[in-house]
């Protein structure tokens, strides 16, 4: 058995620069992993091709509706792997949420059947089929983000802890897209360059001591918290507490950045009072994680999470 964790990410700063022939868009964004994360146990099975998902923590689908299992019906189908799969998913990451919970599931699942395998060719082409964040958390770093979400350069990000507050709000992410198509586009798609420099969070603002940014723009919050109020109150109470603070990819959770875990758990008590799905996180920097899965598989401490080095004897491997 692989046990292993899918981290969310935050989107520190988000532009939507255009839409696409193909009806997607082309993104800017720094994405960054952080510590609160989804935990999934794999076992390899004798049943060519059956795949089993059992769910537990927040409610989550149990079927092909989950993205998890169609990361793992993908993968089997397109290696023909002679193999089926138990997966068990602990979810702890709000979805929706932007904070690519989903995304990071699947990732990790094609990780976990590459390992299984050794079947390492084409995981990209099947994270992209699976949707368009799935590519960032195959290597999970912190890295800026175009294109569909596919084109990654990773970059150096200080380390943050952050408190999340979830409006509790749904938002589907095509629905948020379409309501940035039907605005004029002077008001969100061409104005990028200047009001959200993503490239300036990662060259000029984030250097040791110096305060973190405070244009963390991302393009939806002007609509989405003008149609759903939830987000207009959290984004109101997050920026009476700190300049440092965004809306993580489509919402509804946002987010404010602090330097000590002290700061973020000040914030979150005073949150608390008035929220009720408040948590708090840290930034995991770590760069390279299918590299490292590829060489030392499941053992070492890959995202700051503690683990053990498994036997290199066995064939199945435990990662705690
Ligand atoms: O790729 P994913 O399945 O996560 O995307 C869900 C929807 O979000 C897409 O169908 C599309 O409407 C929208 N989207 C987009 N541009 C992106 C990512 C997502 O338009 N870069």
């Amino acid at each position: 058995m692989i046990t292993l964790k899918a981290p969310a990410k935050i989107n520190l700063g988000l532009s939507i620069l255009d839409s696409r022939p193909d009806g997607y868009h082309n993104i800017r964004s720094l994405f960054c992993p952080i510590s609160l994360a989804d935990t999934l146990r794999l076992s390899p099975t004798a049943n060519k091709g059956l795949i089993r998902l059992e769910c537990s923590g927040m409610r989550s689908p149990e079927g092909p509706e989950n993205i998890a299992f169609r990361a793992a019906a993908l993968f089997l189908e397109a290696t023909g792997a002679d193999m089926g799969v138990d997966i068990s998913l602990h979810k702890a990451i709000p979805s929706p949420g932007g904070l690519g919970g989903g995304s990071s599931d699947a990732a990790a699942v094609l990780l976990a059947m590459a390992f299984l395998t050794g079947e390492w060719a084409g995981l990209d082409e099947l994270a992209l089929q699976l949707g368009s964040d799935v590519p960032f958390f195959l290597e999970d770093g912190p890295a800026l983000v175009e294109g569909r979400g596919e084109i990654l350069t990773p970059a150096a990000v200080p380390g943050f802890h952050a408190v999340l507050l979830d409006s509790g709000e749904a938002v589907a992410t095509p629905w948020a897209y379409r309501l940035l198509d039907l605005e004029p586009r002077s008001s969100a798609l061409t104005n990028t360059g200047v009001s959200c420099d993503v490239s300036g969070l990662i060259t000029a603002k984030w250097h040791e001591g110096k305060p973190y940014p405070t244009n963390l723009r991302n393009d939806f919050l002007p609509f989405l918290s003008s149609r759903l109020p939830g987000i207009g109150k959290a984004a109101e109470a997050l920026s009476g507490l700190t300049d440092n603070w965004g809306l993580s990819g489509s919402g509804p959770v946002l987010y404010a950045l602090f330097r000590t875990a002290r700061e973020t758990e000040t914030a979150a008590k005073v949150l608390g009072e008035s929220f009720t799905r408040v948590y708090t996180a840290e930034s995991l920097l770590t760069l390279g994680r299918r590299q490292m899965v590829k060489t030392q598989g499941f053992g070492p401490c890959i995202w700051g999470f503690e683990s053990s080095r498994p036997s290199q004897s066995s064939v199945h491997r435990e990662r705690i």
